[in-house]
């Protein structure tokens, strides 16, 4: 199971199985002098944590992070930072009599014909548990571009067909406490729909967008590391995301170049982009507007209804998750955090990057 590691200054290689011992990461190349503590990541990691509202996975895991190397009296030594998150929800027994089963929609089909070989107590490489260790990284990320202005925050935009109207325009606006929206009326509409969709014991997809703020001009660049390369390779390498949008995205399908173009002025003495259309970047470089992207995810694989699958030998035999199992009605709710971790992760490794090739300011 290859390619475990993200980034190329900024690195991160996260390890562990959904029903192992510990899940954790190793996150490579932060500079030195950097304060972090493990309340500090563990604030981010209560974000994405099962189990905390009605429309999330009820696995009780406390999401508990130790920072077990890397800091000296809770600063960055520029040594590798090893974080650990241990397992304790883990009772796999109900799923015993369906191990055999092709479970829809999971990767339980590709690993066996891949590997010969599927963890089908909780999924093993394959779970969305592996994204938490994703957040605690990238809450170092965040605080590393805290120290340069920068912040990335992202909302919950979509729930099935129920978009959310508020917008997010400065980095200080609050979010709705349980499904991270701009407005408590968008929240309450999305919760209809999760309610509906947990009465019928199916799932929904869903869209998160992620805002960028304080970027400056000059991240990226313009061949095959366009950032906007890099932020759809970090936000797709995620479980069930199915597609990504910068700016505008699908819709500039439908618009015209004259609406399109984003034109030129002279802003506190600075030429700068009268508009955001293209979402922050221009021939793959930043361009000092705030960088905005959307990540659609699927709907939940693992839902309550029975449907049709075969086991092993193609013989057929329905699918119903246990009694008592957990599920997700619409994983782009837990997403959330998921997504601004990886958005902070490709800015910082970026950042890296650009202090690596400028010669000259
Ligand atoms: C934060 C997060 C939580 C998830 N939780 C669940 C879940 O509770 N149940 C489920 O069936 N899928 C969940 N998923 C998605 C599955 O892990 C994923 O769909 C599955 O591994 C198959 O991979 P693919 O959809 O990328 O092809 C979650 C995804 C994310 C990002």
């Amino acid at each position: 199971v290859a390619a475990n590691s993200f980034g190329t200054v900024f690195r991160i290689t996260t390890w562990g199985e959904s029903h192992g011992k510990a899940i954790g990461c190793v996150v490579d190349g932060v500079p030195a002098g950097l304060e972090i503590t493990d309340s500090e990541i563990q604030e981010k990691l209560n974000k994405r944590a099962p189990g905390r509202s009605r429309f999330v996975s009820p696995r009780k895991e406390k999401d508990q992070v130790e920072i077990l190397s890397g800091t000296f009296h809770g600063v960055t030594t520029g040594a590798p930072i090893c974080l650990l998150i241990r397992n304790e929800d883990h009772d796999s027994s109900k799923y015993e009599p369906i191990q055999e089963v092709l479970r829809p929609g999971h990767a339980h089909f590709t690993f066996l014909e891949k590997y010969g070989q599927f963890d089908w107590k909780g999924g093993g490489r394959a779970s969305a548990r592996e994204t938490a260790a994703r957040v605690a990284a990238g809450a170092i990320a965040q605080k590393f571009l805290k120290s340069f202005g920068i912040e990335v925050k992202a909302t919950l935009k979509q729930v099935g067909s129920i978009k959310a109207k508020g917008i997010l325009s400065v980095v200080t606006d609050t979010l709705t406490d349980e499904l991270f929206c701009v407005t408590l009326e968008d929240e309450k509409e999305m919760k209809a729909e999760l309610e509906r969709i947990l009465q019928e014991g199916d799932s929904i997809g869903g869209v998160v967008e992620c805002t960028a703020f304080g970027v400056p001009c000059g991240l990226g660049d313009p061949v095959y590391e366009k950032i906007e390369a890099k932020l759809a390779f970090a936000l797709m390498s995620l479980p069930a995301a199915k597609a990504f949008e910068i700016g505008h995205g699908f819709e500039a399908v439908f618009m015209q170049g004259s609406e399109h173009n984003d034109s030129f002025h002279l802003e506190d003495d600075k030429v700068t982009p009268m508009s955001n259309h293209a979402g922050g970047t221009l021939g793959g470089i930043t361009t000092g507007k705030a960088l905005v992207v959307r990540t659609h995810f699927k709907p939940t694989s693992s839902i309550k209804k029975e449907q049709k699958s075969c086991n092993h030998e193609g013989e057929e035999r329905p699918f119903s998750l246990p009694e008592g199992s957990r599920h997700d009605p619409c994983v782009a709710v837990r997403a959330v955090p998921v997504c601004e971790a990886m958005c902070a992760l490709v800015l910082a490794d970026s950042l890296l990057m650009n202090r690596l090739v400028k010669i000259k300011y």
